[in-house]
């Protein structure tokens, strides 16, 4: 379904043109007198001079050339020459019909789907998730599901840090904890045990205590960065107590982001382009892009309008070793070849977003990627800070744990839920669980990707104001009158939307209407933000109607079949716009 918006402006266009007038000026805006009439269009005023006519005579012509038409319950010029439109409430019931039929409810798929990658969570193996990494994951599954909404062939990647130094680390400290483990012996060829010799909770405590003697210790760093490079040459030993460390991890990352409803398609990690690099590294030296500087390799991408000076992108450090640049870019040729990606979109803190700029820029400069063929996106979020305006930490000031977290907002949520006596302890954990999601998802979503913001538990929370929990709210009480009407109506079936004869039920029609606008304006602007001020816009027209109905009491059997149909098309909407957020909610709470 077109945009309601774009709906109209046609019509009224096409006036403009049968009374004469360059029908570009038949654009139609949201009212701003809301009081006065549903639609406007000023292009009478704008055509004013070009036609060296009075507006109003524009406006007029153009009003009786649309003449009657099903669309308007009213058309009227006004003065000095605007154009005030209300649609027709028939027209509205239509539309609404059509909406509830679709499944897509009223969004137009891309018409030619795209193949797009979406590049985010970003955890590191054998380090726990933190704070830090929720924005990447909540935005990222939320994009991914708006771009496959859309029709598009949608890829997520978690693109594991599963190379660097930090297996270097882990692997030095078990050494001196267990040196007669198989892995260390360079002689040893048999098979290596198929279970691994920690859990994740070693590891949990290995790697920081590797990591702290690092700092401490020079000749253990030295130790640990040999390991690193032998475990990326391919020593036989590492490598096999590598998979180890990463399918630890990794089962408990799955787990981590299982709790926040957030999956990838692709396990893949910085390890898997490692083959795209020595080709990558030569076919950029001989077309002349890479050169020697201070040792390094690096491609420069300063440009003439860069304000700020943009450092060159470093391909191979002094003693050769690969970096984030550089599996970065060959991550870029094994999407390309393994996918053919129109799009790559990618999250992370915006703290990276020159990291993005020079391997982007070096991509396109080196012809990694063709700029019309395939884009790559950057997505960069502002931080999750405390009340205090830092970033969110522990009472003590540490990192906080994303378990921890999440743990925290379902305990909270757990107690109101069962605060109403009703529900079983089971029944309540898991109401806690997709509310506790909803807090956090929608906490986070509502702002601007860009921006920081202030995680408030009491606030995310709540079960009333612009919360998550006050949207499951919303849509647990149309499930309990709807509920309610069956069983006082076994035989009903679904009535159809009626014109509606209130304002009330007017401003809900056209905001479910709007609903599409708002999909692809997120869509476009890679914004989920726009989504949640939709759900907010239809939950507010949504209680405006609750004030002027009370459906259970309503005395016309029709009317009130008619208004049960009208709130269970808010119930599929609301449903379809939280999916895209990437949260569900319970039948009740
Ligand atoms: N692991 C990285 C970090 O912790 C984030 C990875 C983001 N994605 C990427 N393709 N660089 O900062």
């Amino acid at each position: 379904m077109k945009k309601l918006i774009d709906q109209i402006s046609l019509v009224v266009s096409e006036g403009f043109e049968k009374a004469g007038y360059d029908p570009s000026l038949g654009r139609v805006v949201v009212s701003n007198r809301p009081d006065l009439c549903q639609y406007q269009c000023n292009g009478a005023m704008a055509g004013a001079k070009q036609y060296r006519k009075a507006p109003f005579m524009i406006a007029q012509a153009v009003v009786d050339a649309i003449g009657q038409h099903p669309m308007f319950a009213k058309l009227e010029m006004v003065r000095p020459g605007y154009i005030n439109m209300d649609l027709h409430p028939d027209y509205l019931a239509q539309l609404l019909s059509q909406l509830e039929a679709d499944p897509l409810r009223g969004v137009e798929q891309e018409e030619k789907p795209l193949t797009i990658i979406v590049d985010y969570g970003g955890p590191n193996v054998a380090k726990p998730l933190h704070v830090g990494h929720l924005r990447s994951a909540v935005i990222g599954e939320s994009i991914k599901r708006i771009c496959r909404f859309m029709g598009n062939k949608v890829i997520g990647d978690v693109h594991l840090g599963d190379w660097g130094l930090q297996m270097g680390q882990i692997i030095t400290e078990l050494r001196q904890r267990q040196p007669d483990l198989p892995y260390f012996d360079p002689d040893f060829q048999g098979e290596y045990p198929v279970q691994p010799p920690f859990s994740i909770s070693d590891l949990e405590e290995i790697y920081p205590a590797a990591s702290a003697r690092c700092k401490v210790d020079a000749e253990y760093k030295k130790l640990a960065q040999n390991a690193t490079s032998e475990l990326q040459s391919g020593r036989r030993g590492y490598r096999a107590l590598w998979k180890h460390i990463v399918n630890v991890s990794v089962s408990d990352l799955k787990a981590n982001y299982k709790k926040l409803d957030v999956d990838f398609d692709l396990w893949y990690g910085e390890s898997d382009c490692q083959a795209y690099i020595p080709a990558m590294v030569e076919e950029m030296k001989d077309k002349g892009y890479a050169y020697l500087s201070d040792g390094a390799l690096v491609v420069d991408v300063q440009e003439e309008e860069d304000a700020r000076e943009v450092p060159p992108c470093l391909i191979l450090k002094s003693d050769g070793a690969a970096q984030y640049e550089t599996t970065d870019l060959a991550t870029i040729i094994q999407r390309q070849q393994d996918f053919q990606p129109d799009r790559m979109i990618y999250l992370t803190d915006k703290r990276q977003e020159l990291h993005f700029v020079r391997v982007f820029r070096c991509a396109y400069k080196t012809g990694l990627v063709d700029k019309d063929k395939c884009s790559l996106e950057f997505i960069g979020f502002g931080t999750m800070n405390g009340k205090d305006g830092k970033p969110y930490k522990t009472r003590d000031g540490g990192v906080l744990r994303l378990e921890k977290l999440i743990g925290e907002v379902k305990d909270t949520v757990y107690q109101k839920v069962m605060s109403n006596g009703t529900i079983s302890e089971e029944e309540g954990q898991e109401i806690a669980r997709k509310v506790s999601v909803a807090a956090i998802k929608y906490g986070d979503l509502s702002n601007q990707p860009y921006k920081d913001y202030i995680f408030d538990l009491d606030k995310f929370a709540a079960f009333e104001g612009n919360t998550g929990p006050y949207i499951m709210y919303t849509m647990v009480r149309i499930k309990s009158i709807l509920a309610k009407y069956a069983a006082a109506h076994p035989e009903a079936e679904t009535g159809a939307i009626l014109p509606s004869r209130s304002e009330s039920e007017t401003g809900l029609a056209l905001t479910l209407c709007r609903f599409n606008e708002a999909v692809y304006e997120a869509y476009e602007q890679k914004a989920p933000n726009r989504l949640c001020r939709y759900i907010y816009d239809l939950t507010g027209a949504l209680n405006q109607f609750y004030v002027e109905h009370n459906i259970m009491k309503e005395s016309d059997p029709v009317r009130q079949a008619g208004f049960i149909a009208l709130i269970k098309l808010v119930l599929h909407v609301l449903e379809t716009a939280i999916d895209l957020l990437g949260f569900s909610a319970p039948d009740r709470m």
